[in-house]
């Protein structure tokens, strides 16, 4: 979500005549585009700004967007007086006000819904990988989560405006799309008529764009997995056979605690229905470990879960407390040391099974997504279906944007290939 509010604010100011830097002494206004989901993604942001002032032109405009706006309001301005701007995540367009009048601060940390979606240019070129969001905001309150706070209510965009944007995106470039949202699956509009779209209209409007050759969705709640989602795996071969559909922890316990109310046998249910709708998919999670009251027994059920899932391409995190949220007031908080233990163990084990399911993918051929080149310039790095790396050895300018590669190597990061030829796909 941040990288495409990031691509929405560099198309905005580029419209007006601004080209982009990454050398902070040439800037003329420089934004921190920033994540409040953990406390440590907050402290940098300020310790960031703490080095930024220091190295910028005197005249130069600084300030933040996102969601740290929206979490410290006023407050950023007191703790850094040479912030000019404070936006939060719904009120970034808002951005020309401060280039029109510098010598102001501006702040607005409202909740404004859709706005920003349609009061900003669209992107002249689509990336390969379109980023379209399709709803804002999370209903879910999960009681770790500064999200509904900081983003506010659910709110889906019209099925229409997405299709705009998928269209605009297919016929500018576009090879890969990617539907956003917090609660990505409970995507729900309904039209003045009546007739409610969901995210499989979506997907099979977009499955019909020819230039399109591969859509994915993220982030999934388990229980809004409806059957008709479901079914797109069947019927759709553009969807990727790739979904991250966070769990969390596998321990009923903390998941009430959560405020995540599904059974484990629910979770696997819902796995199980996936599976039988396509084979091959693979799943993600995300993981928090050590969130209040967390037993051993409890995270040993984490463990559980991530061997029996078998999940792939996951992300862990140390539990952190965050303002607004119920957590961060419950008893029973654990000690850090503790959080560290648990979460160098839960790496461990999603390591072994990425590097499992990587060496699988040996002498396997996969329709692959280019990037780009590598750091070096030597190599050139592919998405597969699965979202891993796989590098290859020529940096050839002729390579195919959609490649059948044979993948010829695995590590735990990372695969290698050959290219066959261009993917039929
Ligand atoms: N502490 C640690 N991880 C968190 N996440 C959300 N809130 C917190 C928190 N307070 C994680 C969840 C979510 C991901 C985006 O960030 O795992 O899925
Ligand atoms: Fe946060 Fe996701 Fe829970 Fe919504 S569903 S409250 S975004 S963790």
């Amino acid at each position: 979500m941040n990288v495409y509010d990031g691509q929405r604010i560099a198309a905005m100011l580029t419209a007006r005549g601004m080209t982009q830097t990454d050398n902070i002494p040439d800037a003329d206004i420089i934004i921190l585009n920033t994540c409040a989901v953990r406390a440590k993604a907050t402290d940098k942001v300020f310790s960031a700004l703490g080095r930024i002032r220091t190295e910028k032109k005197p005249d130069a405009l600084m300030g933040i967007v996102g969601c740290v706006a929206r979490e410290s309001g006023a407050d950023a301005f007191r703790r850094v007086p040479e912030l000019n701007f404070v936006l939060g995540p719904q009120s970034y367009h808002k951005l020309p006000e401060i280039l029109e009048n510098p010598d102001t601060r501006l702040l607005n940390i409202d909740l404004g819904g859709l706005e920003k979606f349609d009061s900003m240019p669209q992107m002249e070129k689509s990336p390969r990988v379109a980023y379209i969001p399709i709803q804002e905001g999370c209903n879910h309150c999960c009681t770790y989560c500064i999200v509904p706070y900081t983003r506010g209510r659910e709110i889906s965009r019209p099925f229409d405006d997405v299709i705009h944007d998928t269209t605009h995106a297919a016929n500018t470039g576009a090879i890969e799309i990617c539907f956003l949202g917090q609660n990505v699956n409970g995507y729900k509009y309904t039209s003045p008529a009546g007739k409610i779209y969901r995210l499989s209209d979506l997907i099979h409007a977009a499955a019909h764009m020819d230039t399109i050759k591969r859509i994915r969705f993220t982030s999934s709640y388990p229980t809004e997995m409806t059957d008709d989602l479901i079914d797109m795996f069947r019927t759709e071969p553009k969807l990727l056979p790739f979904l991250n559909m966070p769990i969390q922890s596998g321990s009923s316990n903390v998941l009430t605690k959560m405020n995540r109310p599904y059974t484990l046998d629910l979770y696997i249910d819902i796995v199980d229905k996936i599976k039988h709708a396509r084979p091959d998919v693979q799943i993600s999670s995300d993981f928090i470990v050590g969130f209040p009251g967390e037993s051993d027994d409890d995270f040993n059920q984490t463990l559980e879960i991530a061997r029996r899932i078998k999940y792939i391409n996951s992300f862990s995190f140390k539990y952190s407390p965050r303002p607004h949220t119920a957590a961060a007031l419950m008893p029973n908080q654990i000690p850090e040391k503790i959080k560290s233990e648990r979460l160098y163990k839960l790496d461990a084990l999603l390591n072994e099974i990425q590097r499992e399911f990587n060496e699988s993918c040996v002498d396997k051929v996969m329709p692959c997504l280019l990037e780009g080149p590598d750091k070096t310039g030597r190599h050139l790095v592919y998405r597969t279906p699965y979202m891993q790396q796989c590098i290859v050895d020529s940096a050839n300018n002729s390579a195919p944007e959609m490649a059948d590669i044979k993948i010829t190597a695995a590590n735990k990061a990372s695969l290698r290939g050959e290219i066959l030829g261009a993917s039929e796909f």
